[in-house]
């Protein structure tokens, strides 16, 4: 097996080709190594300056009744951090581990954060989220960054094969259905995730699910040069993505983890 390292996605550094497995930037990584509880101030205790208010919703929002767009708010001001773990002691998210995800308003495109919205709106969640890690809410603040509140759902595919890799060789099977399973429902749903690798997809201890949705677009075609990881991209590729690059690329994580020779 090639020796594991993380690689940079074109669209947040513009990639040269990389030979071996390499992941992207992850700064969240060393916040996300110990959970901890975020303790809300009270209302009205932020830092001078910040006017908590409510702004109308636009079509990025996915609420939750448990996590408002005033915590939202309120979490930005206070935790600048990407991917800080963060616990809502309320409602039905008590227990559960959740970080909030924030996406520069750079990065934000209208077009996926409605597809996402689409695809996590109360009615369609329960599908989409056996292929995808669900974003349980997101909103858009007054900066234009969009924050995800995102379950931790287990290490992504890349840690697996790194720290644990009995646990992937003896889930191979499974990992590999996995697999199957998401590139078949994004191709249902006519979906295309511009940067399918093992960094973006995570094993939940039962079956391996897709992250970094902000990639995904509608569509059976969709042409845009500087986005997907090399390693996974076609060597041919100019920037047309199709269902095809990205079966290409759940082929190249199978090969590249190892996972075509131990599942059969
Ligand atoms: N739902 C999740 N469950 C468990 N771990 C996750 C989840 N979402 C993200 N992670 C972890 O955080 C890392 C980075 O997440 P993600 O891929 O969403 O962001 P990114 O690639 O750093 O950012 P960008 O949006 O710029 O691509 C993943 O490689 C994974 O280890
Ligand atoms: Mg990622």
């Amino acid at each position: 097996m090639p020796k594991l390292t993380k690689s940079k996605s074109q669209g947040k550094s513009q990639g040269k080709r990389m030979p071996k497995l390499t992941k992207s930037k992850s700064q969240g990584k060393s916040h996300r190594k110990s959970q901890r509880t975020h303790t809300r101030k009270q209302r009205g205790g932020g830092p001078p300056g910040l006017s908590i208010r409510s702004t109308p919703s636009s079509a990025c929002d996915i609420p939750h009744s448990d996590f408002t767009k005033t915590d939202a708010e309120e979490f930005y001001e206070e935790n600048r951090n990407p991917l800080t773990p963060y616990t809502i002691n309320k409602g039905d998210l008590i227990g559960k581990p959740l970080f909030v995800k924030q996406i520069p308003a750079t990065h934000v495109r209208a077009i996926s954060c409605k597809t996402i919205a689409s695809l996590f709106g109360q009615e369609s969640r329960e599908e989409s989220s056996k292929y995808l890690s669900p974003v349980l809410a997101q909103y858009t603040l007054r900066d234009g960054t969009l924050l995800q509140l995102l379950l931790h759902e287990g290490p992504d595919l890349l840690d697996l094969a790194k720290k644990t890799p009995a646990i992937l060789a003896s889930n191979s099977r499974t990992i590999v259905q996995s697999l199957a399973n998401i590139l078949s429902f994004l191709n249902k749903k006519k979906l295309l995730h511009r940067d399918i690798k093992p960094e973006n997809i995570v094993w939940t201890g039962k079956e391996a699910k897709l992250i970094d949705l902000a990639d995904i677009v509608p569509g059976e075609r969709y042409t845009e040069v500087g986005f997907g990881t090399n390693t996974y991209l076609p060597p041919d590729f100019k920037g047309d993505f199709s269902p095809e690059v990205n079966a290409y690329a759940m082929k190249r994580t199978e090969e590249l983890l190892g996972l075509t020779v131990n599942a059969h």
